[in-house]
Protein backbone atom coordinates (compact mmCIF):
# COMPACT_ATOMS: atom_id res chain seq x y z
CA UNK A 1 0.00 0.00 0.00
CA UNK A 2 2.54 2.56 1.24
CA UNK A 3 4.27 2.01 -2.41
CA UNK A 4 1.29 2.81 -4.18
CA UNK A 5 0.64 5.93 -2.18
CA UNK A 6 4.35 7.02 -2.80
CA UNK A 7 3.75 6.56 -6.69
CA UNK A 8 0.02 7.82 -6.96
CA UNK A 9 0.92 10.64 -4.34
CA UNK A 10 4.35 11.18 -5.19
CA UNK A 11 3.67 11.45 -8.83
CA UNK A 12 4.61 14.65 -10.46
CA UNK A 13 1.38 14.39 -12.69
CA UNK A 14 -0.65 13.67 -9.70
CA UNK A 15 -0.67 17.23 -8.50
CA UNK A 16 -4.35 18.50 -8.33
CA UNK A 17 -5.91 14.83 -8.81
CA UNK A 18 -3.86 13.86 -5.86
CA UNK A 19 -6.36 15.44 -3.51
CA UNK A 20 -9.20 13.89 -4.98
CA UNK A 21 -7.15 10.67 -5.05
CA UNK A 22 -6.38 10.78 -1.51
CA UNK A 23 -10.16 11.32 -0.53
CA UNK A 24 -11.03 8.58 -2.12
CA UNK A 25 -8.37 6.57 -0.38
CA UNK A 26 -9.09 7.50 3.02
CA UNK A 27 -12.57 6.99 2.27
CA UNK A 28 -11.22 2.96 1.32
CA UNK A 29 -9.27 2.69 4.29
CA UNK A 30 -12.28 3.94 6.58
CA UNK A 31 -15.12 2.52 5.70
CA UNK A 32 -16.60 0.53 8.18
CA UNK A 33 -18.55 -3.09 6.78
CA UNK A 34 -18.05 -4.79 3.94
CA UNK A 35 -21.58 -3.28 2.39
CA UNK A 36 -20.13 0.18 2.87
CA UNK A 37 -16.72 -0.92 0.77
CA UNK A 38 -18.21 -2.90 -1.83
CA UNK A 39 -20.50 0.10 -3.12
CA UNK A 40 -17.31 2.14 -3.04
CA UNK A 41 -15.72 -0.48 -5.13
CA UNK A 42 -18.29 -0.43 -7.93
CA UNK A 43 -18.83 3.91 -7.33
CA UNK A 44 -14.73 4.09 -8.24
CA UNK A 45 -14.03 1.00 -10.47
CA UNK A 46 -17.53 0.01 -11.23
CA UNK A 47 -18.41 0.03 -15.13
CA UNK A 48 -19.64 3.71 -14.54
CA UNK A 49 -17.22 4.80 -11.59
CA UNK A 50 -14.97 7.46 -11.42
CA UNK A 51 -11.80 6.00 -12.71
CA UNK A 52 -14.25 4.37 -16.07
CA UNK A 53 -15.04 7.94 -16.29
CA UNK A 54 -11.37 9.37 -16.48
CA UNK A 55 -10.03 6.52 -18.99
CA UNK A 56 -12.80 6.72 -21.15
CA UNK A 57 -12.35 10.76 -21.52
CA UNK A 58 -8.89 9.64 -22.86
CA UNK A 59 -10.07 9.32 -26.00
CA UNK A 60 -10.49 13.10 -26.49
CA UNK A 61 -6.82 13.97 -26.02
CA UNK A 62 -4.17 14.07 -28.06
CA UNK A 63 -1.81 11.17 -28.30
CA UNK A 64 1.42 12.44 -25.79
CA UNK A 65 -1.38 13.68 -23.11
CA UNK A 66 -3.54 10.44 -23.75
CA UNK A 67 -0.23 8.60 -22.59
CA UNK A 68 1.01 10.70 -19.85
CA UNK A 69 -2.49 11.08 -17.96
CA UNK A 70 -3.57 7.47 -18.93
CA UNK A 71 -0.59 5.85 -17.04
CA UNK A 72 -1.28 8.44 -14.12
CA UNK A 73 -4.71 6.90 -13.95
CA UNK A 74 -3.88 3.40 -14.39
CA UNK A 75 -1.65 3.77 -11.70
CA UNK A 76 -4.31 5.76 -9.19
CA UNK A 77 -6.44 2.24 -10.36
CA UNK A 78 -3.97 0.14 -9.56
CA UNK A 79 -3.49 1.66 -5.95
CA UNK A 80 -7.45 1.95 -5.23
CA UNK A 81 -7.84 -1.71 -6.05
CA UNK A 82 -4.90 -2.92 -3.79
CA UNK A 83 -6.79 -0.54 -0.91
CA UNK A 84 -10.35 -2.31 -1.73
CA UNK A 85 -8.40 -5.34 -1.41
CA UNK A 86 -6.59 -4.67 2.30
CA UNK A 87 -9.56 -3.06 3.32
CA UNK A 88 -11.59 -6.24 2.38
CA UNK A 89 -8.90 -8.21 4.44
CA UNK A 90 -9.13 -6.25 7.44
CA UNK A 91 -12.68 -6.29 7.45
CA UNK A 92 -12.84 -10.41 7.37
CA UNK A 93 -10.06 -10.61 9.91
CA UNK A 94 -12.40 -8.65 11.86
CA UNK A 95 -15.28 -9.90 11.89
CA UNK A 96 -13.81 -13.45 12.63
CA UNK A 97 -11.60 -12.35 15.72
CA UNK A 98 -15.32 -10.74 16.88
CA UNK A 99 -17.24 -14.42 15.92
CA UNK A 100 -14.06 -16.01 17.70
CA UNK A 101 -14.85 -14.01 21.11
CA UNK A 102 -18.51 -14.27 20.97
CA UNK A 103 -18.02 -18.00 21.06
CA UNK A 104 -15.54 -18.52 23.45
CA UNK A 105 -15.93 -21.24 25.79
CA UNK A 106 -14.60 -20.71 28.89
CA UNK A 107 -12.44 -24.67 29.58
CA UNK A 108 -11.87 -23.45 33.32
CA UNK A 109 -15.54 -23.45 34.49
CA UNK A 110 -16.92 -26.20 36.64
CA UNK A 111 -19.03 -28.65 34.26
CA UNK A 112 -22.25 -29.67 35.00
CA UNK A 113 -23.10 -32.98 36.39
CA UNK A 114 -25.43 -34.59 34.34
CA UNK A 115 -28.23 -36.68 37.16
CA UNK A 116 -26.19 -40.35 38.04
CA UNK A 117 -28.68 -42.81 37.33
CA UNK A 118 -28.86 -45.83 39.60
CA UNK A 119 -30.10 -49.24 39.98
CA UNK A 120 -33.51 -50.51 40.53
CA UNK A 121 -33.93 -51.61 44.17
CA UNK A 122 -35.57 -54.93 43.07
CA UNK A 123 -32.35 -55.02 40.60
CA UNK A 124 -30.22 -54.71 43.27
CA UNK A 125 -31.52 -57.45 45.65
CA UNK A 126 -31.68 -59.94 42.82
CA UNK A 127 -28.04 -59.06 41.91
CA UNK A 128 -27.31 -59.65 45.75
CA UNK A 129 -29.03 -63.14 45.78
CA UNK A 130 -27.51 -64.06 42.67
CA UNK A 131 -23.97 -63.14 44.08
CA UNK A 132 -24.62 -65.15 46.71
CA UNK A 133 -25.84 -68.29 45.30
CA UNK A 134 -22.51 -67.76 42.98
CA UNK A 135 -20.51 -68.08 45.46
CA UNK A 136 -22.20 -71.00 46.61
CA UNK A 137 -21.65 -72.70 43.39
CA UNK A 138 -24.53 -71.99 41.97
CA UNK A 139 -25.60 -71.71 37.96
CA UNK A 140 -27.48 -68.52 36.83
CA UNK A 141 -30.05 -69.80 33.90
CA UNK A 142 -33.24 -68.23 32.80
CA UNK A 143 -36.32 -69.24 31.15
CA UNK A 144 -39.34 -68.04 28.84
CA UNK A 145 -42.42 -66.22 30.68
CA UNK A 146 -44.50 -67.53 28.03
CA UNK A 147 -45.00 -70.92 28.95
CA UNK A 148 -47.37 -73.98 28.68
CA UNK A 149 -49.43 -75.52 30.83
CA UNK A 150 -46.79 -78.80 30.67
CA UNK A 151 -44.07 -76.88 31.98
CA UNK A 152 -46.05 -74.50 34.40
CA UNK A 153 -48.24 -77.56 35.72
CA UNK A 154 -48.53 -80.44 34.56
CA UNK A 155 -45.02 -81.82 34.60
CA UNK A 156 -44.68 -80.50 37.95
CA UNK A 157 -47.06 -82.77 39.34
CA UNK A 158 -50.34 -80.34 38.89
CA UNK A 159 -52.69 -82.87 37.82
CA UNK A 160 -56.09 -81.23 35.44
CA UNK A 161 -58.56 -79.91 37.90
CA UNK A 162 -56.22 -80.40 41.11
CA UNK A 163 -57.21 -77.75 43.30
CA UNK A 164 -53.57 -76.51 43.67
CA UNK A 165 -54.05 -74.68 40.42
CA UNK A 166 -56.30 -72.57 42.26
CA UNK A 167 -53.68 -71.27 44.54
CA UNK A 168 -52.29 -69.76 41.20
CA UNK A 169 -54.75 -67.28 39.25
CA UNK A 170 -53.71 -67.83 35.60
CA UNK A 171 -53.37 -65.22 32.65
CA UNK A 172 -54.15 -67.45 29.30
CA UNK A 173 -53.51 -66.42 25.86
CA UNK A 174 -56.10 -67.37 23.39
CA UNK A 175 -53.97 -70.01 22.05
CA UNK A 176 -54.02 -72.21 25.19
CA UNK A 177 -50.43 -71.02 26.50
CA UNK A 178 -50.09 -68.75 30.02
CA UNK A 179 -47.74 -66.32 31.40
CA UNK A 180 -45.73 -68.64 33.97
CA UNK A 181 -47.24 -68.17 37.70
CA UNK A 182 -44.03 -69.39 39.28
CA UNK A 183 -40.23 -70.13 38.11
CA UNK A 184 -40.74 -73.70 38.89
CA UNK A 185 -41.40 -74.41 35.32
CA UNK A 186 -37.73 -73.82 34.73
CA UNK A 187 -36.67 -76.68 37.06
CA UNK A 188 -38.61 -79.51 34.01
CA UNK A 189 -36.67 -77.03 31.18
CA UNK A 190 -33.33 -77.58 32.83
CA UNK A 191 -33.72 -81.24 34.03
CA UNK A 192 -34.98 -81.57 30.59
CA UNK A 193 -31.44 -80.74 28.90
CA UNK A 194 -28.81 -81.74 31.59
CA UNK A 195 -27.99 -84.07 33.18
CA UNK A 196 -26.97 -84.20 36.68
CA UNK A 197 -25.35 -82.96 39.29
CA UNK A 198 -25.88 -79.57 39.24
CA UNK A 199 -27.30 -76.41 41.11
CA UNK A 200 -28.61 -73.49 39.63
CA UNK A 201 -30.79 -70.78 40.48
CA UNK A 202 -33.51 -68.90 38.50
CA UNK A 203 -34.56 -65.50 38.88
CA UNK A 204 -37.18 -63.89 36.71
CA UNK A 205 -40.79 -62.44 36.22
CA UNK A 206 -43.87 -63.92 37.07
CA UNK A 207 -47.64 -63.08 37.01
CA UNK A 208 -50.54 -63.63 38.45
CA UNK A 209 -54.23 -62.68 38.08
CA UNK A 210 -54.95 -61.07 41.22
CA UNK A 211 -56.57 -57.95 42.38
CA UNK A 212 -53.84 -55.72 43.42
CA UNK A 213 -53.48 -53.67 46.57
CA UNK A 214 -50.26 -53.21 48.74
CA UNK A 215 -48.38 -56.36 48.94
CA UNK A 216 -50.20 -57.65 45.76
CA UNK A 217 -49.47 -57.27 41.96
CA UNK A 218 -50.25 -58.96 38.95
CA UNK A 219 -46.45 -58.94 37.91
CA UNK A 220 -43.63 -59.89 40.25
CA UNK A 221 -40.55 -61.59 40.50
CA UNK A 222 -38.87 -64.88 41.75
CA UNK A 223 -36.14 -66.29 42.51
CA UNK A 224 -36.19 -70.76 42.20
CA UNK A 225 -33.12 -72.89 43.07
CA UNK A 226 -32.82 -76.52 42.19
CA UNK A 227 -29.99 -78.69 43.23
CA UNK A 228 -30.10 -82.47 42.22
CA UNK A 229 -27.44 -85.23 43.18
CA UNK A 230 -26.98 -88.50 44.11
CA UNK A 231 -27.14 -87.68 47.93
CA UNK A 232 -28.85 -84.48 48.46
CA UNK A 233 -30.97 -84.60 51.68
CA UNK A 234 -33.19 -82.35 53.46
CA UNK A 235 -30.47 -81.17 55.81
CA UNK A 236 -29.26 -79.61 52.40
CA UNK A 237 -31.75 -77.40 51.70
CA UNK A 238 -31.45 -76.91 55.05
CA UNK A 239 -28.07 -75.60 54.40
CA UNK A 240 -28.83 -73.49 51.89
CA UNK A 241 -31.44 -71.49 53.37
CA UNK A 242 -28.87 -70.77 56.00
CA UNK A 243 -26.72 -69.63 54.24
CA UNK A 244 -28.73 -67.38 51.96
CA UNK A 245 -29.97 -65.83 55.07
CA UNK A 246 -26.11 -65.33 57.04
CA UNK A 247 -25.65 -63.93 53.52
CA UNK A 248 -28.55 -61.55 53.00
CA UNK A 249 -28.83 -60.44 56.94
CA UNK A 250 -25.58 -61.44 59.13
CA UNK A 251 -23.70 -64.42 60.66
CA UNK A 252 -26.37 -66.72 62.96
CA UNK A 253 -29.41 -66.01 61.27
CA UNK A 254 -31.76 -68.34 61.97
CA UNK A 255 -34.25 -70.22 59.50
CA UNK A 256 -37.74 -71.97 59.92
CA UNK A 257 -38.66 -74.80 57.99
CA UNK A 258 -42.66 -75.93 58.62
CA UNK A 259 -44.35 -78.51 57.18
CA UNK A 260 -47.17 -77.41 53.98
CA UNK A 261 -47.87 -78.55 50.81
CA UNK A 262 -46.98 -78.43 47.15
CA UNK A 263 -47.11 -80.49 44.37
CA UNK A 264 -43.75 -80.55 43.32
CA UNK A 265 -41.85 -81.59 46.65
CA UNK A 266 -42.39 -83.94 49.13
CA UNK A 267 -42.32 -83.33 51.89
CA UNK A 268 -42.52 -79.98 51.36
CA UNK A 269 -42.37 -76.87 53.76
CA UNK A 270 -42.69 -72.87 53.70
CA UNK A 271 -39.42 -71.33 55.14
CA UNK A 272 -38.82 -67.93 57.13
CA UNK A 273 -36.13 -66.22 58.39
CA UNK A 274 -35.57 -64.89 62.12
CA UNK A 275 -34.94 -60.70 61.72
CA UNK A 276 -35.60 -57.36 63.60
CA UNK A 277 -38.01 -55.96 61.20
CA UNK A 278 -37.30 -51.94 60.12
CA UNK A 279 -40.30 -50.65 60.74
CA UNK A 280 -41.18 -51.57 64.06
CA UNK A 281 -37.57 -52.67 65.50
CA UNK A 282 -39.16 -56.47 66.41
CA UNK A 283 -37.41 -59.43 66.21
CA UNK A 284 -39.71 -61.53 63.89
CA UNK A 285 -40.41 -64.38 61.65
CA UNK A 286 -39.99 -62.93 57.66
CA UNK A 287 -42.29 -65.94 55.75
CA UNK A 288 -40.15 -66.28 52.76
CA UNK A 289 -41.16 -68.96 50.07
CA UNK A 290 -42.07 -72.79 50.07
CA UNK A 291 -39.60 -75.31 49.31
CA UNK A 292 -38.96 -79.26 49.50
CA UNK A 293 -37.34 -82.31 48.10
CA UNK A 294 -38.16 -83.00 44.91
CA UNK A 295 -41.23 -85.08 44.24
CA UNK A 296 -40.73 -88.44 42.53
CA UNK A 297 -43.32 -87.36 39.99
CA UNK A 298 -41.31 -84.64 38.82
CA UNK A 299 -38.28 -86.67 38.01
CA UNK A 300 -40.00 -88.93 36.28
CA UNK A 301 -41.68 -86.46 33.82
CA UNK A 302 -38.18 -85.94 33.03
CA UNK A 303 -36.52 -89.31 33.05
CA UNK A 304 -34.18 -88.67 36.17
CA UNK A 305 -33.87 -92.01 38.20
CA UNK A 306 -31.39 -92.68 41.28
CA UNK A 307 -31.08 -89.39 42.15
CA UNK A 308 -32.43 -86.44 45.12
CA UNK A 309 -32.68 -83.39 44.68
CA UNK A 310 -34.13 -80.32 46.61
CA UNK A 311 -35.82 -76.96 45.54
CA UNK A 312 -36.80 -73.75 47.12
CA UNK A 313 -38.89 -70.21 45.48
CA UNK A 314 -39.56 -67.22 46.73
CA UNK A 315 -40.54 -63.53 45.81
CA UNK A 316 -38.11 -61.40 45.48
CA UNK A 317 -39.95 -58.26 46.36
CA UNK A 318 -40.53 -59.48 49.84
CA UNK A 319 -37.07 -59.44 50.37
CA UNK A 320 -36.92 -55.33 48.71
CA UNK A 321 -40.17 -54.39 50.25
CA UNK A 322 -39.49 -55.61 53.89
CA UNK A 323 -35.81 -54.48 54.70
CA UNK A 324 -36.43 -51.12 53.61
CA UNK A 325 -39.77 -50.72 54.79
CA UNK A 326 -41.35 -49.58 51.34
CA UNK A 327 -45.17 -49.85 52.41
CA UNK A 328 -46.49 -50.42 49.37
CA UNK A 329 -45.02 -53.00 46.25
CA UNK A 330 -46.41 -50.04 43.86
CA UNK A 331 -44.22 -48.37 44.51
CA UNK A 332 -41.58 -50.57 42.65
CA UNK A 333 -43.35 -50.50 39.47
CA UNK A 334 -44.00 -46.59 39.42
CA UNK A 335 -41.02 -45.35 37.94
CA UNK A 336 -41.15 -42.11 41.00
CA UNK A 337 -37.97 -40.75 41.02
CA UNK A 338 -38.36 -39.47 45.27
CA UNK A 339 -39.03 -43.57 45.67
CA UNK A 340 -35.74 -44.52 43.40
CA UNK A 341 -33.33 -42.36 44.58
CA UNK A 342 -33.72 -43.71 47.90
CA UNK A 343 -31.98 -46.70 47.11
CA UNK A 344 -28.90 -45.61 45.04
CA UNK A 345 -25.47 -46.75 46.83
CA UNK A 346 -27.34 -49.08 48.64
CA UNK A 347 -26.71 -53.56 49.07
N1 LIG B 1 -43.42 -72.10 43.00
C1 LIG B 1 -44.01 -71.94 44.31
C2 LIG B 1 -44.93 -70.72 44.31
O1 LIG B 1 -44.75 -69.85 43.51
C3 LIG B 1 -42.96 -71.74 45.37
C4 LIG B 1 -42.15 -72.96 45.57
C5 LIG B 1 -42.55 -73.89 46.50
C6 LIG B 1 -41.00 -73.17 44.83
C7 LIG B 1 -41.81 -75.05 46.71
C8 LIG B 1 -40.25 -74.34 45.04
C9 LIG B 1 -40.67 -75.26 45.98
O2 LIG B 1 -39.13 -74.60 44.35
O3 LIG B 1 -39.93 -76.38 46.20
O4 LIG B 1 -45.81 -70.66 45.12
Amino acid sequence: MAEHDAEVEGSHHADAKSAEVATWLEAVRSADDPAALQDLRVRLLGKKGEITQRLKALGGMAPDERRLVGEQWNRVKAALGAALDERKGELERRALAAQLAGERVDVTLPGTRPPQGGLHILTLVTNKLLEVFQNLGYEVVTGPELETDHYNFAALNFPPDHPARDTQDTFWTTDGRLLRTHTSPMQVRYMETHEPPFKVVVPGKVFRNEAQDATHEAQFHQLEALVVGERVTMADLRGAINEMAQALIGPGTRTRLQPTYFPFVEPGAEFAIWWTNPRSGREEWLELGGSGMVHPKVFEAVGYEGVTGFAFGFGIERLALVPYAIPDIRYMYQGDLRVLEQFRGVL
